[in-house]
């Protein structure tokens, strides 16, 4: 089911995620999918880490020797990992995995070209909650990023730890409140936005913790190709709570192609709801009203 293009390292297969989950992502900017890797896989890739493996790339990229691949396995960012033809299989075109991505990032998704390493010797005190660098605060979602945890990653072991919808602004946090912890067994993969806040979780239990952190691509522009559900209505879709819905409706609309349309009258307009009302949102799509404000530098959260 799934058609891997070697050439420019791409791949198309049926979507997985559904309306309500494509919303999902768009307000929480999360998915955790728990122990989906191969035992064999997640010991071959802790060897792999662990220099107790040798390489055996499928092919050196054009442009690059053996010994680049070396230099860059012995790295903080050991790329080279991704040319593993059981990495390939296993992580990188994981079955689960590549439904979540298609579904989010449409056809022809361009692999991850670079691997951040995060070794940690355990136990250690949490990190500081932050905005990974580079991040972009906006409806595109152009990349997707993962977190491969190789072994056991139990909470005592410090997880990476993740604050459910602040992918959408800049989101300051007292390092005392906690998150959502992305702990699961071996060959857990934890999918989301970028711009998410998130630390290495404080680890009680000693050991190596192994992760690695890539980026999928978009190279198609977005449309609504996904699974469709006909009982689902824009309408009452479930976009969020207050300083949260227009944001997660905007990115939802930019995923549909229609990012350019997304307007909101603020306030209990659509998309902002609440469980107890007693018909839908008013002000359902206007033509006319206010867009998010991403730039974080309007006190109401509105552009014009
Ligand atoms: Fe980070």
């Amino acid at each position: 089911m799934i058609d891997y293009n070697a050439e420019d390292r791409t791949f198309d297969c049926p979507p997985s995620l559904n309306d309500e989950q494509v919303v999902d992502f768009c307000r929480d900017g999360y998915l955790l999918l728990r122990g989906i890797v191969p035992d064999e896989t997640n010991r071959r890739t802790l060897d792999w880490l662990n220099g107790e493996r040798p390489a055996e790339p499928v092919a050196i990229p054009p442009g690059m020797t053996a010994d680049d691949l070396q230099r860059i396995r012995d790295s903080h960012e050991p790329s080279s990992i991704f040319l593993e033809e059981w990495f390939l299989r296993d992580v990188l075109l994981n079955e689960q995995l590549v439904g979540v991505m298609r579904s989010l990032l449409g056809r022809s998704v361009q692999l991850p070209v670079l691997a951040s390493h995060h070794g940690t010797q355990c136990p250690q005190p949490a990190q500081g909650w932050h905005h990974d660098a580079d991040r972009v605060f906006g409806p595109e979602l152009n990349f997707v990023e993962v977190f491969y945890f190789p072994q056991d990653t139990p909470i005592e072991l410090g997880p990476t730890e993740l604050v459910p919808g602040t992918h959408m602004r800049h989101t300051p946090r007292r390092a005392e409140e906690g998150g959502l912890f992305s702990d699961g067994p071996a060959g857990t993969l934890g999918i989301h936005h970028q711009s998410i806040l998130h630390r290495r979780g404080a680890s009680t239990a000693s050991g190596m913790r192994h992760m690695l952190k890539y980026n999928y691509w978009r190279t198609k522009p977005p449309q609504r190709d996904w699974i469709h559900q006909c009982e689902f209505d824009e309408r009452t879709a479930h976009f969020g709570g207050h300083e949260q819905a227009r944001y997660a409706a905007h990115m939802y609309y930019w995923l549909c192609g229609r990012g350019d349309a997304f307007r909101t009258h603020g306030g209990q307009a659509w998309p902002w709801r609440s469980a107890n009302q007693i018909g839908p949102s008013p002000g359902f799509a206007p033509s006319a009203g206010y867009r998010p404000d991403w730039s974080g530098s309007r006190p109401d959260g509105y552009a014009p």
